[in-house]
């Protein structure tokens, strides 16, 4: 008896298979990316919602925070991650209790440090992943609210020692918020904004950052012009 041999595997055309398994794993790949900036938008808003911050601060920090990472001298697609990583900053303001996340007044020393613990509780959340995107992500969580001169938190870290993106959302967030209408203040102008940046060169920020923030003034109001709040 005669046996017809099996054809190898490797007369499949090879080159044509591998072309269609290419592109149908960019297909996916690009499926789970968009999924993936859906599930990160949504629960960065639902974060944002308890405490009135609204969609457009979200979206120009993280603009802002793209620019500033390129005037200081990243690599367009180092700076596009920290602009994709910045939505994720306070999520873990989903931990704190309304009482102290919506008390119209002064926090007691009590309650901030309970709000406080927002970094951490994000840092946990965006945890372990083993993805590029949320391990920056949990650094700027955990580094946002860490100062120049050491004395922020949590661990009080001093210049260089803070990473960078949490040096640069540290100072894009700050200048949002002051220069935004929440429901109970109104927006300061941009000017008296700068000034405080100003002021605060090598004590809350990093003094480079600062002045290539100013520099960069003419992009940061187009951000603005093109996500404008609506009260
Ligand atoms: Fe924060």
């Amino acid at each position: 008896m005669t046996t017809t041999p099996l054809k190898p595997l490797t007369e499949t055309p090879r080159h044509a298979a591998g072309e269609t398994k290419t592109e149908s794993q960019m297909e996916l790949n690009a499926e789970v990316n968009n999924a993936y900036l859906h599930v990160i938008t949504r629960l960065t808003s639902a974060a944002d919602q308890r405490d009135h911050q609204t969609a457009n601060h979200v979206k120009r920090v993280s603009a802002f925070s793209e620019i500033l990472a390129k005037k200081a001298g990243l690599p367009d697609e180092q700076a596009r991650l920290i602009g994709l990583a910045t939505p994720m900053y306070d999520v873990g303001k989903i931990g704190i209790a309304d009482e102290i996340l919506l008390k119209p007044g002064k926090l007691s020393a009590e309650e901030f440090e309970t709000m406080k613990k927002h970094v951490q509780i994000g840092g946990d959340i965006l945890a372990g992943s083993g993805s590029k995107l949320l391990e920056l992500a949990r650094e700027i969580a955990l580094t946002h609210h860490e100062k120049y001169d050491g004395t922020g938190y949590p661990k009080g870290l001093k210049g260089d020692e803070i990473p960078l993106a949490g040096r640069i959302v540290a100072i894009t967030d700050v200048f949002d918020a002051l220069t935004s209408n929440r429901p109970y203040k109104t927006a300061w102008a941009i000017d008296q904004a700068l000034n405080l940046l100003t002021a605060e060169k090598g004590q809350h920020f990093d003094p480079n950052l600062v002045e290539l923030f100013l520099q960069a003034m003419p992009e940061m109001i187009e951000v603005i012009q093109r996500y404008q709040d609506k009260f």
